[in-house]
């Protein structure tokens, strides 16, 4: 089924892909094997500087576009760039998000509209801009996560959030079928990017570098690997949802977390 070339399957030979948060983290492991693999990528996000270096690290043929995930008309004009510069688009990865505590006791609304807005929203107004520039036979993941069906203390938002892009994967598959567009998700665990050390992200705001260094060790023995996992190992599952290797899935979701959420 697959070319191999270079010592790397071809997967996505000919296949143009875009990956919104694609600078960083998931996204940036994502871009760099989905590129691997022989497809035409573009990656968005907010900050130039860490756009440039993605391109810098994958090669000058990746399109970086500069995009605010939570204004509908940037998407809007990003899904404009890629028909311009790839003509249409096979792989759409809406993995641009933020995570954050938010305990019932003393969450402000601006701060739960804002994780809603990037997490939920934003999804749904970047799959309705590129959804017309989508081929068919083309291939969309969500980046759900292990939260989406658990109860963890301070989560509410994020763990909403998230059980409502697991519920689009749902939907949105029913909905593009009519298109030979499939829809699925991928469930990340705990995993070892930028976003763990976002403000508020751990049950101890403020802390010290020792401290969120005991929360890693304190999290990792909850997982039954033993460790965090790798942007590398969620951009695995990516990369077979985006190919024809997953052609017979439909509305599933992927779950890549060590075990946390199953044992
Ligand atoms: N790491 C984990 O443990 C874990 C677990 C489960 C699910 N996930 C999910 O995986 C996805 C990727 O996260 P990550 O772990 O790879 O962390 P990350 O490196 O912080 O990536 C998040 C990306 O989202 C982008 N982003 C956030 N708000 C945005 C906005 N308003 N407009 C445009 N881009 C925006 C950021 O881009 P800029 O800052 O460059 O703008 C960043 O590149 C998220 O949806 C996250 O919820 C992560």
């Amino acid at each position: 089924m697959f070319n191999y070339k270079d010592g790397v399957y071809r997967m996505l030979e000919n296949k143009t892909v875009l990956i919104t948060g694609g600078a960083s983290g998931i996204g940036l492991a994502s871009a760099k094997l989905m590129h691997e693999a022989g497809a035409r990528v573009a990656i968005t996000g907010r900050d130039q500087p860490k756009l440039d270096k993605a391109r810098a690290a994958i090669g000058d043929d990746l399109l970086t576009l500069q995009v605010d995930a939570l204004s509908t008309e940037s998407l809007r004009n990003m899904a404009a760039r890629i028909k311009d510069s790839f003509g249409g688009l096979d792989v759409f990865f809406a993995n641009a998000g933020v995570a954050y505590t938010t305990p019932l006791s003393n969450t402000t609304e601006e701060a739960f509209d804002t994780l809603m807005a990037t997490n939920v929203k934003s999804v749904f107004f970047s799959l309705q801009a590129v959804e017309p520039i989508m081929r068919e036979g083309g291939s969309v993941i969500l980046n759900t996560a292990w939260l989406n069906q658990v109860g963890a203390p301070g989560r509410a938002a994020l763990s909403a959030s998230k059980a409502a892009v697991r519920s689009f994967a749902r939907t949105f598959s029913a909905e593009l079928q009519s298109r030979r567009i499939r829809v699925n998700a991928v469930s990340p665990g705990l995993i070892d990017t930028p976003i763990l050390r976002g403000v508020g992200q751990s049950e101890f705001p403020g802390q010290t570098e020792a401290e969120f260094k005991d929360y890693l060790a304190s999290a990792a023995k909850q997982i039954p690997f033993g460790r965090l996992g790798h942007p590398e190992e969620v951009a695995a599952a990516v990369l077979f949802l985006a190919s024809d290797a997953s052609n017979y899935m439909l509305g599933s979701e992927l779950v890549v977390d060590g075990g946390l959420s199953e044992l």
